[in-house]
């Protein structure tokens, strides 16, 4: 197999885009996808200082040192959810964000929270209290995140937070959407949530990149980054979705990135249109009529104080009551 560019032997075979690639233009190729990306949807400029949500897995990882190779100021943020499960989940995941900064890219910061170390419990105990074991923690890990990383990005003055959501996370989101018809929120989904009323500005720059190829960068790169999934996204209806248009791909290469694509230009065109309702709000997404949480000063869509404390407050009684 050889590099459609210079000829000489390919590391990776891009169906979607008929390319055949070596290591060095596969390594141009997946940066200038990110870059086109970010000028394409407006997400930010050289001047602004920007915070990477990385979980230690490749997307985010991939993302943070695409970002900083191409000159951008990007800070880390890695969030300790203390979920251990066995496997050390929290405790490697974060190693692998400290191994990242330290082997290529000694200068860049790293903000760590640590949920444990803040609030005295990790993600598991939390849900436990708040499900009763009825459900699966990541509604409340998620939560939990969002509140987090706003906070630390209004508190640094950061001008947007970037997540390594890449474009099969948003399709198998999309996909999940379209079939349950929620028209709220096939309205918002978007590489770009504008900042609005407290809520940072969000962007996701490798929406255009196919998990296969953040994979691909991180290795190339000499990345080492976290392989397991969150244990309890074992199961997950979003993985039955991934594999489903996993399937559709093999069978139609780029019917994934054209669905996703098509689908953005249908609606910012208003050749489709969707209508945003209350029901379908996300505490921490953007949606309308935000009012201040009392005890926290963060934004919040309910009347007095927001999820993420009255979370906590909860779990407070239940351990004192
Ligand atoms: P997930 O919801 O696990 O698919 O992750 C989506 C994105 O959220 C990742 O690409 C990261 O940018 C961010 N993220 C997930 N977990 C963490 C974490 N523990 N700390 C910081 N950012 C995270
Ligand atoms: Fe939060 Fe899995 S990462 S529950
Ligand atoms: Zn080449
Ligand atoms: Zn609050």
């Amino acid at each position: 197999m050889k590099c459609s560019k210079c000829g000489s032997s390919a590391v990776i075979n891009l169906h979607q885009h008929h390319l055949r690639l070596c290591e060095a233009h596969f390594l141009d190729f997946y940066s200038s996808m990110v870059q086109r990306a970010i000028e394409h949807y407006t997400m930010f400029w050289p001047e602004d200082r920007l915070l990477v949500a990385v979980s230690g897995g490749k997307d985010s990882l991939a993302l943070w040192d695409v970002l900083l190779r191409l000159g951008y100021q990007a800070e880390g943020l890695y969030i300790s959810l203390g979920i251990d499960e066995g496997i050390g989940y929290s405790a490697n995941s974060r190693t692998m964000c400290e191994k990242f900064v330290a082997g290529h890219h000694p200068g860049a910061l790293l903000h760590v929270v640590d949920l444990r170390a803040e609030h005295g419990c990790g993600i598991p105990e939390l849900a436990r209290s708040e499900l009763r074991g009825r459900n699966k923690p990541c509604a409340v890990c998620g939560l939990v995140k969002r509140h987090i990383m706003n906070r630390v990005a209004r508190d640094g003055g950061f001008s947007a937070i970037a997540t390594g959501h890449n474009l099969d996370d948003e399709v198998a989101v999309l996909f999940q959407n379209t079939l349950h018809w929620k028209a709220g929120y096939l309205a918002r989904q978007a590489p770009v949530l504008d900042e609005r009323e407290g809520l940072a500005r969000k962007v996701k720059p490798l929406v255009r990149c196919y998990e296969r190829e953040s994979a691909a960068y991180a290795l190339l790169r000499g990345i080492d980054y976290i392989y397991d999934e969150c244990p309890f996204s074992k199961g997950a209806t979003t993985n039955f979705y991934k594999e489903l248009l996993n399937d559709l791909e093999m069978r139609s290469p780029a019917a994934k990135q054209q669905f996703y694509l098509h689908f953005l230009q249908a609606r910012d065109s208003g050749q489709i249109r969707f209508e945003a309702s209350d029901q379908s709000t996300v505490e921490g997404e953007a949606e309308p009529l935000l009012r201040i949480c009392t005890r926290c000063g963060q934004p919040t869509v309910a009347q007095d104080v927001c999820a993420f404390c009255r979370l906590w407050e909860r779990h407070g009684e239940e351990k004192h009551g």
